[in-house]
């Protein structure tokens, strides 16, 4: 048996990035159907779409938009008018910018070993090409990035970094040559692509990682510690309660990590359910022992159904000192659903709903599970296979890119880090999800969910800029964005 100590899977990891010299393209979308609601857009050596840059005069207001029809992350330009041309039935948002909430850490994947086998299936054009979907200035501009400690399922076998018997004091403790292929370089590769990847693991990994010029933003203390009570749990898993928890926290993880000069290292509770809340984070953080080392709360999206968003907001007010990020989602994941389903619409909706109800309840950033699948959902050594933004048809040497990467673009885009959620009101109740942000360059960013077939007349009225008179579209996701003054 492995010491359980070192058996960690899944936690964040954030980067800081350099300059990206690579040029700008800006292709129209390769349209593919695979028999779905919609389309991906298949990328090769040949060709990728990228998304439009964002160059923005005062008095105008650029609009991306991606429809179930058609649109990819399109971006059009209009004038912002100074007054509205309403009819009675529209909607009008008012959107005052001095009003603000929680400030926002990032959006990201993950680097698991499934995603890293996957990318280096590749040729090496293609691999850089979905590289920069993600990363790049050319992409959806991903500023947070999250790595599985040792093993999880989306390895093709179990490990640890220390798997000899009785080795307590971690003698034998080594980065596998996972990290060592299929992270580490891939990592790398990512983050000399990024202007500002932040980067997430207890102290050793955490030191391992440095040594390989990967510097951890964060570190979650377990993930889903909660599957380990679950009999016969067919995955690596080890089980927490909010009291045990709190108690490695304060005995154990916290003192160490700041023995180790790690003390700036952001810790991370839960990393599991938001069902959880806000039992589990008043147990570990109404206790100063144990607080003193905790930066966030870290959340998962997988019974949202049951437990509506609102629960992080009343965490917040019971916790407001510590951020709350939601660190891993995958469609695909519940029994009898497809794992993979090229070109579903729907499934980009589930991501965006997610993000925006996360976003309006104190949440500070949304972290994806792999960044890239193979054609199967994999490869998971339990046969745990689910979906992805990126779909990997290595045989072809194409990358697909699907509705989830445009839902997923039209937020990391454009609400970078440091970016402050301001507050939206509308004249009437309507069916549209909306958030909006005031970014660190005075922009305003507002990103409208439209699930329902018909388009919706709407109006943006930014006290500050005045009117932007739009239509959303039927089935689609739009950012709009502007200077305020
Ligand atoms: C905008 O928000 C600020 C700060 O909360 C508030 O003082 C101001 O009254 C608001 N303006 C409008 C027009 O609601
Ligand atoms: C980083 O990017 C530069 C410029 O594109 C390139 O020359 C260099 O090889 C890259 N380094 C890595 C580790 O990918
Ligand atoms: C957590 O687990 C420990 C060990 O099994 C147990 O003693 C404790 O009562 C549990 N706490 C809660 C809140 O269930
Ligand atoms: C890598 O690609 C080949 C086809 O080129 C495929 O047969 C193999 O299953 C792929 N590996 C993985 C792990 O998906
Ligand atoms: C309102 O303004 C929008 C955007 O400028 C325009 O498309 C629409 O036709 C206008 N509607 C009316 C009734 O003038």
């Amino acid at each position: 048996m492995a010491d359980t100590r070192t058996w960690f899977c899944c936690f964040l990891a954030f980067f800081c990035g350099t300059v990206l010299t690579s040029t700008a393209r800006d292709t129209e979308c390769k349209k593919q159907y695979f028999g779905d609601s919609s389309f991906v857009c298949v990328c090769s050596a040949d060709q990728c779409d990228y998304v439009a840059a964002n160059k923005l005069r005062i008095g105008d207001y650029s609009v991306y938009t991606s429809t179930m029809t058609g649109d990819r992350l399109t971006r059009r330009v209009y004038n912002i008018d100074i007054k509205p041309n309403i009819s009675n039935t529209d909607i009008t948002f008012t959107i005052n910018s001095t009003h603000t909430y929680q400030q926002i850490l990032g959006f990201g994947g993950a680097f698991t070993d499934a995603a890293g086998i996957n990318i280096l299936n590749l040729t090496k054009d293609v691999q850089d090409r979905l590289l920069e979907s993600y990363y790049s200035p050319n992409g959806i501009e991903y500023t947070l990035g999250r790595i599985p400690m040792a093993s999880c399922d989306f390895s093709t076998h179990p490990y640890s970094y220390d798997d000899v018997v009785g080795d307590f004091s971690l003698e034998n403790f080594a980065l596998t040559k996972e990290d060592l292929s299929f992270k580490i370089p891939i990592i790398q590769r990512a983050l000399n692509m990024s202007q500002n990847i932040l980067n997430i693991f207890f102290f050793r990994f955490v030191e391992e990682y440095s040594k390989n010029g990967i510097q951890l933003w964060g570190l979650t203390a377990q993930n889903e510690p909660t599957d380990g009570a679950i009999e016969g749990f067919s995955f690596q898993a080890m089980y927490f309660n909010e009291t045990s928890q709190r108690d490695f926290i304060k005995l154990d993880l916290g003192p160490t990590l700041k023995a180790r000069g790690h003390k700036d290292v952001k810790l991370m509770i839960l990393d599991d359910n938001r069902i959880m809340l806000p039992r589990w984070a008043e147990t570990v953080l109404q206790d100063p022992d144990a607080a003193q080392y905790v930066s966030g709360i870290a959340v998962h999206w997988y019974l949202n159904s049951f437990i509506p968003a609102n629960i992080l907001s009343i965490t917040h007010d019971k916790c407001p000192d510590y951020f709350i990020l939601s660190t891993e989602a995958c469609a695909g994941s519940f029994p009898l659903t497809k794992p993979v389903m090229l070109g579903n619409w729907e499934r980009g909706e589930s991501y965006s709903h997610d993000v925006i109800t996360d976003l309006q309840n104190w949440v500070t950033g949304w972290v994806d599970w792999n960044i890239a699948l193979n054609m199967q959902g994999g490869p998971n050594w339990v046969e745990n296979f689910v979906d992805s933004p990126v779909i990997v048809d290595a045989e072809n040497d194409v990358f697909y890119k699907q509705p989830m990467y445009y839902h997923l673009g039209h937020f990391s885009k454009f609400v970078e880090p440091g970016s402050m959620r301001v507050d939206v009101k509308s004249d009437k109740t309507n069916d549209l999800l909306i958030v909006a942000f005031i970014t660190n360059k005075k922009r305003i960013t507002v990103v409208i969910l439209n699930s329902e077939n018909k388009a919706v007349k709407i109006h943006l009225y930014d006290i500050k800029s005045g009117y932007i008179n739009a239509e959303v579209p039927a089935r689609s996701i739009q950012t709009y964005t502007w200077m305020t003054k």
